[in-house]
């Protein structure tokens, strides 16, 4: 599959297009600037030149893509979303976007006025798909060799959707898709990547989420 990824120069963007990639999918690196899309690029071919990524605007990446996954900060959504709707209309695209925000070195989960920060880019891509995914997933650990080791909570409203996340988070390794429900308790999950950056502050660790007791 061909995967797009907005602000896919940052270390989410690219930890997750490198997993992908090496699940097999073609990862394009979307970007304000073809220039550092294309750094990005270069920079993950350098770890692995037998995976394959591409280069693009953000906006020709959202059109490329045949699933599009949105790694901007949460304050860039409002600004990024509005010109990527109509490309994206139908498709899926998936929030990974923590609202969080640091005082006095303590995260904290910010306040948005749809619930959530996946409801938020439902509200900015009216027609597209949207599924909430990865929000707990260290991109310093994506951006590692070892298996990653935690459950990726899944939420959306379009089941469909959902299980195509579900299944692709399975892709990665060390990884479990679960089904987390719809897309409002996203709300629930960015909120405990805030835990986990207390988490790892007090253990100096980079801790994820595993959910017990399910039969898969
Ligand atoms: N880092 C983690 O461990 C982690 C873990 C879980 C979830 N997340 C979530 O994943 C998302 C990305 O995290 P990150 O650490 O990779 O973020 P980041 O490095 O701060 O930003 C990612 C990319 O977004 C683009 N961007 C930045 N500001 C922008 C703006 N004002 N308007 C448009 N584009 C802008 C930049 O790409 P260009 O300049 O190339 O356009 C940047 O490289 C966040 O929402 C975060 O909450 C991160």
């Amino acid at each position: 599959m061909r995967i797009a990824f907005i602000g896919g120069t940052g270390d989410e963007g690219m930890g997750l297009a490198y997993r992908l990639a090496r699940a097999g999918h073609v990862c394009i690196i979307g970007s304000r600037s073809l220039e550092r899309a294309q750094a990005a690029a270069d920079a993950l071919r350098a770890r692995d030149d037998t995976l394959h990524f591409e280069a693009a605007t953000n906006v020709d990446a959202a059109r490329d893509g045949e699933l599009t996954v949105v790694t901007t900060p949460y304050a860039a959504l409002a600004g990024t979303l509005p010109p990527l709707a109509d490309v994206l209309a139908r498709k899926i695209a998936v929030s990974t976007v923590v609202p969080m925000g640091f005082s006095e070195g303590r995260a904290s989960l910010l306040a948005v006025p749809e619930g959530s920060a996946a409801q938020q880019q439902q509200a900015l891509l009216p027609d597209a798909r949207i599924v909430g995914a990865f929000q707990n997933l260290s991109a310093k650990k994506l951006l590692g060799e070892r298996a990653v080791d935690a459950d990726v909570v899944v939420c959306a409203d379009d089941d469909e959707a959902k299980q195509r996340v579900m299944a692709l988070a399975g892709e990665i390794e060390g990884v479990r898709g679960i089904d987390g429900g719809a897309l409002a308790s996203s709300q629930l999950v960015e909120a405990i990547t805030v835990l986990l950056v207390s988490v790892n502050r007090n253990y100096k660790a980079r801790a994820g989420v595993r959910i017990t007791g399910l039969k898969l």
